[in-house]
């Protein structure tokens, strides 16, 4: 396993009330992120994979089970964390440096401070010159890069990112997980990433952890051992390949 530990999720079980109807999600969940790692979590839907994450962010307390991070316990405290939920959030009624500026506010930065850092931001996340713009203006993958770019504008050594590709064409995403990664390289903090997408989950990954239908049980975990930097070509090598054969045959043995 890379990494110390930074988060850690220990037999972790939860359901949610539905009117009477008790719906069981997560069925003893155990899984780790090491300091600098980038982790996915693989799944069918509804297979609880937002619910993990909610659960890290401490937005959720579980039924049974612990989040320890840092060594500390800290089942249901929401806490400073770099979290991107599934849908993108972006305040429609402010422009795109407003609304990334959000988390520096929040974290007390004057007004002038977080508007410089901003912008000293945009070009990395390929943004330069459409700060000013409200998010009905921007393409979906430039809302997405925006909702990436407030997430990583919070400081912290972890982010926890809910399908941020999911709604884009293929060719957006696949040009977004290169970016990704480089931007993560260049953080240099540990990601949990969710997805449905195996050869994204590959491609991004140090390990990648597979959850059953609900109620998601982790059923493998598998360490992607190709090396770094990746170029994207590396998808077509028979290691990739052999990754790609064993998560198949997982999510085959779940009835896909
Ligand atoms: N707030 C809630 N109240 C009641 N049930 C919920 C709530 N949130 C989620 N659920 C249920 O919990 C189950 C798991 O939901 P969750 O969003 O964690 O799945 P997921 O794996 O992220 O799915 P997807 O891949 O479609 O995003 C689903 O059956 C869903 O209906
Ligand atoms: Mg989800």
């Amino acid at each position: 396993m890379t990494g110390t530990g930074l988060l850690e999720l220990k037999e972790v079980s939860s359901s949610y009330y539905s009117g009477e109807t008790l719906l069981p999600v997560l069925d003893n969940v155990s899984l780790k992120v090491g300091e600098g790692e980038f982790v996915s979590l693989l799944g069918p839907s509804g297979s609880g994979k937002s619910t993990v994450l909610k659960i890290a962010a401490g937005l959720l307390e579980p039924d049974r089970g612990r989040v320890i991070y840092r060594g500390r316990d800290v089942t249901g405290e929401p806490r400073r964390v770099g979290y991107m939920p599934q849908q993108d959030m972006l305040f429609p009624w402010k422009t795109l440096a407003q609304n990334a500026a959000l988390p520096l506010l929040c974290a007390g930065s004057g007004k002038r401070d977080a508007a410089a850092r901003v912008e000293e931001m945009l070009p990395l996340f390929g943004l330069e010159g459409f700060g000013d713009y409200y998010p009905y203006q921007l393409s979906g993958g430039m809302r997405q890069r925006s909702a990436l770019m407030r997430t990583m504008l919070i400081e912290s050594n972890l982010w926890l990112l809910d399908e941020p590709f999911a709604a884009l064409d293929a060719l957006t995403r696949e040009n977004l997980q290169g970016w990704l990664l480089r931007i993560w390289e260049r953080f240099k903090g540990a990601v949990l990433f969710v997805t449905h997408s195996i050869d994204e989950a590959i491609y991004l990954s140090d390990r990648v952890y597979m959850i059953s239908n609900r109620p998601g049980r982790i059923i493998l975990e598998e360490v992607i051992n190709l090396p770094r930097p990746r170029p994207r070509q590396v998808i077509t090598t028979a290691q990739f390949a052999g990754y790609k054969e064993t998560l198949l045959r997982t999510l085959a043995g779940e009835g896909y």
